[in-house]
């Protein structure tokens, strides 16, 4: 089986779509070779994630990761989210398959793009390297 059952589930029965109107941050990624885009928005109080929903168009395995990084860092600290890595996707996914790995960054990198929005707008003071640029975005295409 190419798919572990996590992410069967997760790509089935994706949690926390869809959008969130008057969100504190929105991040928005691509990968400029498959063409997905995942978007991720963010509801913070005090610092908290209170709630996250997301839309991707693309992939599976797209779908699966943002679902899985949503509910990782649903009612967390914006510090423990900022920490979420693809890897730490992946393996709560229970595996991807090599050539979708890729997919899973997208996650981590909606995620930082999302609390790099909520800073941005907050005229909150932030360590640039928490935010390497994305390496494909929608718009270097
Ligand atoms: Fe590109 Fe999955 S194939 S995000």
């Amino acid at each position: 089986m190419l798919y572990s059952e996590k992410v069967m589930d997760h790509f089935m029965h994706p949690r926390n779509v869809g959008v969130i109107e008057n969100a504190d941050g929105v991040g928005e990624v691509g990968n400029v070779k498959c063409g997905d885009i995942m978007k991720i928005y963010l509801k913070i109080e005090n610092d908290v994630i209170t709630d996250v929903k997301f839309n991707t168009f693309g992939c599976g395995s797209a779908i699966a990761s943002s679902s899985m990084a949503t509910e990782m860092i649903k009612g967390k600290p914006i510090a423990e989210a900022l920490t979420l890595t693809n890897k730490a996707v992946v393996e709560a996914l229970e595996g991807l398959p090599a050539h979708k790995l890729h997919c899973s960054v997208l996650a981590e990198e909606a995620v930082k793009a999302a609390v790099k929005d909520y800073y941005d707008r907050n005229g909150i003071d932030y360590d640039k390297s928490l935010f390497p640029d994305a390496p494909c975005c929608t718009h270097c295409g």
